[in-house]
């Protein structure tokens, strides 16, 4: 018998079967498809190498701050007693940083990168020269004036947005996710994506949805994935209101921008 070994029909052969297991495991996991968004319920770790590269990554990941328990992450308000006044919000979400092993397939699901809360991660990132800050024009003394978000996009102006998060007896009744950001933010994020790297966005930690519906108000194709059913089942709803909510391009073409100032 005559069995000659072909190397490159062996290659393509590997090739084929990797392909086809990796397609097999993606379609394994729940997906939704609304419009030009893409949403996965499961864990990013598993899912980020069975993704094709996108053009950005825009995303918020879990601070490790234990959000879910309330004020009591820190050893409760202001550090000094048991939670009070914020919701409680289910599950174990928050209790951990992502492992730099994630943040490394994170970056190399795109080459350009916000991510919001960088500076609890700064440990695991590269050096960033650009960043993004929100003022929330905060009135409570124990409360962060803002929020900090690291970014891989050339430049080194540091940007701020003054968009108000007070009212928070108000803020809170409306709110789905304990760490979900306005989508006036998000979009002003997006903004900042350098073309023509602004097309297709990720976000691997998408919570409660706001970066696809910053994406559908802004006319981008979106993926998403998040590990918690409850807050995926949240995302999938507030995604298809935003394709519902008619005029999306006028509207967002006559809001008035935020204030925007360069602190750098
Ligand atoms: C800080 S929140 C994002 C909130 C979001 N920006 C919003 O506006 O709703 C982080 C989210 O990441 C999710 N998460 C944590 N670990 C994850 C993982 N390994 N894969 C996918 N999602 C994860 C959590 O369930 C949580 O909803």
């Amino acid at each position: 018998m005559t069995d000659t070994y072909d190397p490159d029909a062996n290659s393509k052969g590997c090739y084929d079967l990797a392909i086809a297991t990796m397609r097999e495991k993606l379609e394994s996991f729940p997906v939704v498809k609304i419009g030009d968004c893409t949403l996965y319920q499961g864990d990013c770790r598993e899912l980020l190498p069975l993704l094709p590269r996108v053009d950005a990554v825009v995303t918020d990941p879990p601070y490790g701050i234990k959000q879910a328990n309330g004020f009591g992450g820190f050893g409760g308000f202001g550090g000094m007693g048991s939670p009070i006044a914020r919701r409680q919000y289910d599950g174990q979400w928050d209790d951990d940083r992502p492992a730099p092993s994630t943040f490394f397939a994170v970056l190399k699901a795109a080459p350009v990168h916000i991510v919001w809360g960088g500076n609890y991660f700064a440990d695991m990132l590269p050096v960033g020269r650009k960043w993004l800050f929100w003022d929330k024009c905060q009135t409570m003394p124990t409360y962060s004036d803002g929020e900090m978000a690291w970014t891989s996009i050339d430049g080194v102006a540091t940007k701020r947005i003054v968009y108000s998060n007070n009212g928070l007896m108000a803020r809170e009744k409306g709110r789905v996710h304990p760490t979900q950001k306005p989508v006036e933010v998000i979009k002003w994020s997006i903004g900042h994506l350098p073309e023509p790297h602004n097309k297709t966005i990720l976000d691997p930690f998408m919570g409660s949805g706001t970066t696809g519906v910053a994406c559908v108000k802004l006319g981008r194709k979106f993926i998403g994935i998040e590990l918690e059913p409850k807050y995926f089942d949240i995302a999938c709803r507030r995604i298809e209101e935003a394709y519902k909510q008619p005029d999306l391009f006028i509207e967002a073409e006559k809001e008035k921008p935020p204030e925007q100032e360069v602190l750098l």
